[in-house]
Formats: structure tokens, C-alpha cells, sequence
């Protein structure tokens, strides 16, 4: 598996949200490979996944993607082979509560980080990770494709939705003009996985809460979402840099990572998974009417990366929610972050070999 990746090996890959839930794996990944990896992210203090993993040689910048001119001294500093970019304020319901912070961060952020590309004369591929939730949703039952219409209601949503329309304006006025650099976008869908400790996400709050021995509150049982697991979207990361390097043709698209289109499963479907796999955990459903709107059906077409990238995912929903809730198991009883995250890399790669 690993030998796929070769290109990452002793490159200097420059990870925005290196801190993060998909960022902490993406860079344990490929400082297994062997890359140098350079990161960009918020100083956090809470628990996290990064901070736990301990991974020796990864160079950390802490500071707000906000502030253009720094992004751009550090990008020219370490002159980065690839970058990933994946820090945002990436959560619904926080979006609501500080949509100023989340445009600023996930719009201008991204404009940023574009800048950031700009001004670099070495040779540089880049994948820029938006969100499945960027497509103009219409709760249609067909998977958005990635020419569908870029929308978005909650201010999560429409400031992914802006940080495409700046990617795709950067990309025509001065991007594709340079040859030593190379830009993708990212759209995956819900993403699940052991490691991930955010506020207000379903399989945080259900670990939490059966290490607790409380119920968890499930807001929206019947919602239906493309869930996937981490390390599949990851790797589909991954790929879709290193065939960008490769395939000048790839160069500006876009490309949407998600499940099957037989996989869509709703919040109650990975209860019941959960349930079988953690004694007594337990739930309850809130009656009362949230006050914030969530599309309730989102589906994504992975076609085209199944087609030019030859990436799918390699769990099925029943596997990918056992490895999560084998990696909470595992932690709540070893408390070995670090051990309990490079066997779950090594079961997913045995699941890759059976493909
Ligand atoms: N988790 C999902 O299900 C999912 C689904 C679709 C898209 N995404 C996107 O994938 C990316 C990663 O998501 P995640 O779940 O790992 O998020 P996360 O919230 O776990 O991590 C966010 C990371 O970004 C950093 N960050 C946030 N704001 C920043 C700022 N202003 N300056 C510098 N760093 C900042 C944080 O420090 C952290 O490292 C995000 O762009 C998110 O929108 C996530």
C-alpha cells in the first residue's frame, strides 16, 4: 500500500488543520511514508488527536489563516512540494452561532492560502478540501455531480460554497498560467473515524457519552448522510494529489469522495452499528424542534474519481463504523493513542488488500 505513495517520500508536504480530525490522520499517514510534514493550524488545548499522536518531526506553525501575510511568509519559507488544505471552521451548528469567524476563516481563509500558492516559483501540487456540503441542495434522491450548482443554505455550507467561487476565480485569472503549480478541490461527504473529539458531530458525542454511561441525544435520527470513513477519504486525498502531479489534464477540477451510491445510511443506521459494538451504550431522541436548518438528505456521484482516480472506498458502511468504534474501544481501554490509531492504519490497509 504504502509504495503507492512513494511520491510523498522525503517531500515537504505543508498540511493546513494539520491538528485536526482528517488532518491528524493525513499527517500520521504520511509521516509513516516517510514525508516531511510542515503544519498550519490553531493552538488548541482541548482534547485532540494531534496532540495525543506525539508524531516526532512534523513541524507545527500555530497561527490564524487569517493573516495573509504570514501565511505567505511561511509558504515561501518551506517552499512545500504539496499542500493540503484542509483548516476551517468545520462545523454546521457552529456556523450559526459565529457565521462572521466562519466566513472569514473558511472564505478568506482559503483566499489565503491561495495567495499563499501564488507566490511560490518552485514546483507545487495542491488539494484544496471543500465539502460535499458546497452543491445547491434540493434533497434530491440522485448524487450531486461535480458540475452540479455550487449553493448553500447555513453559513457553513454558502462559505464553502464562496471559498469554491475564490478557488475557481484564482484558478482562471492566475493560477493556470503558472506551470510549476498544480491546484485540485476536494468535495467528500460525512466523514467518520476513530480520533475525533469535535463538539456537536455524532460519533464524538456517542463515544462520550457511553464512556460516560449516558444516553446520547440523537437531534436527527432519520437524516441521511454519505458517511465514510477517515482514512478512506484520506487516502482518496492522497491519490487525487499524487495524479495531479502526474496528469496536467486534472489541473482546476474538482472531484467529489464519497461512499457507493448504495451506501447512504441514516444517523439511526450507525446507532444500531455502534450499539452492537460497545456493551450498554444507549440513546434517547430530542422532540424539540431545533432552531437551525441541516439539509436532511445529501447525496454525492463519485464517478468521476472512481473513474480518473481509480479511488473508492474500501469499507463498506458495516466495516467503516466498526473500525470507528474499534479505535474508541481500543483508546477508553489502553489510553495508547498512538498504538490504537497505527493499528487502525494497519487493518484498514488489510481491508485495502482484499479489494
Ligand atoms: N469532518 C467531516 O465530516 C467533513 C466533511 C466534509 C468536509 N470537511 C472539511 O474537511 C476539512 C477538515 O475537517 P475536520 O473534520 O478535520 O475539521 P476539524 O474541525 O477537526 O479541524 C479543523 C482544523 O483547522 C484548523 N483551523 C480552523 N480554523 C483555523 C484558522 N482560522 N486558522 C488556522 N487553522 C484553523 C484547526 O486548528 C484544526 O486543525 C475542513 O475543511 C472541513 O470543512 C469535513
Amino acid at each position: 500500500m504504502e509504495k503507492q505513495f512513494e511520491v510523498f517520500k522525503n517531500k515537504k508536504v505543508l498540511i493546513t488543520g494539520h491538528t485536526g480530525f482528517k488532518g491528524s490522520w493525513l499527517t500520521l499517514w504520511l509521516s509513516k511514508i516517510g514525508a516531511k510534514v510542515y503544519g498550519i493550524s490553531l493552538k488548541s488545548k482541548s482534547l485532540n488527536h494531534f496532540n495525543s499522536l506525539k508524531i516526532k518531526g512534523v513541524k507545527s506553525n500555530f497561527f490564524d489563516i487569517k493573516d495573509q501575510k504570514k501565511l505567505k511568509k511561511v509558504f515561501q519559507k518551506i517552499k512545500p512540494d504539496f499542500v493540503f488544505h484542509l483548516a476551517a471552521q468545520a462545523l454546521v451548528k457552529r456556523s450559526y452561532e459565529n457565521s462572521t469567524e466562519t466566513f472569514l476563516s473558511n472564505s478568506i481563509g482559503t483566499l489565503n492560502v491561495l495567495e499563499g500558492l501564488k507566490s511560490l516559483r518552485n514546483n507545487c501540487t495542491a488539494v484544496i478540501i471543500t465539502s460535499d456540503k458546497v452543491y445547491k441542495n434540493f434533497e434530491v434522491k440522485r448524487g450531486y455531480k461535480e458540475n452540479d450548482i455550487i449553493g448553500g443554505q447555513d453559513p457553513y455550507s454558502a462559505s464553502k460554497g464562496c471559498a469554491e467561487l475564490i478557488i475557481e476565480s484564482y484558478f482562471s485569472s492566475f493560477l493556470k498560467r503558472n506551470k510549476n503549480l498544480k491546484i485540485a478541490i476536494a468535495r467528500a461527504g460525512n466523514v467518520i473515524g476513530g480520533g475525533d473529539w469535535s463538539k456537536d458531530r455524532l460519533i464524538p458525542d456517542c463515544a462520550k457519552s457511553w464512556k460516560s454511561k449516558k444516553p446520547v441525544i440523537l437531534r436527527n435520527p432519520n437524516s441521511t448522510r454519505p458517511w465514510q470513513n477517515v482514512l478512506d477519504v484520506i487516502r482518496g486525498y492522497m491519490i487525487l494529489a499524487k495524479t495531479l502531479r502526474e496528469k496536467i489534464n486534472l489541473n482546476g477540477k474538482p472531484f467529489n469522495f464519497g461512499p457507493q451510491s448504495n451506501e447512504n445510511y441514516s444517523v439511526i443506521d450507525v446507532i444500531k452499528l455502534l450499539k452492537k459494538n460497545w456493551k450498554n451504550f444507549n440513546f434517547k431522541i430530542q422532540n424539540s424542534k431545533k432552531n437551525y436548518k441541516e439539509a436532511n438528505l445529501l447525496k454525492l456521484n463519485s464517478n468521476k474519481a472512481n473513474v480518473l482516480l481509480k479511488w473508492k472506498c474500501a469499507l463498506k458502511f458495516k466495516q467503516s463504523v466498526e473500525l470507528t468504534a474499534n479505535w474508541y474501544k481500543n483508546y477508553f481501554n489502553t489510553k495508547n493513542v498512538k498504538k490504537t490509531s497505527l493499528l487502525t492504519l494497519e487493518n484498514y490497509y488489510h481491508h485495502l488488500d482484499k479489494q
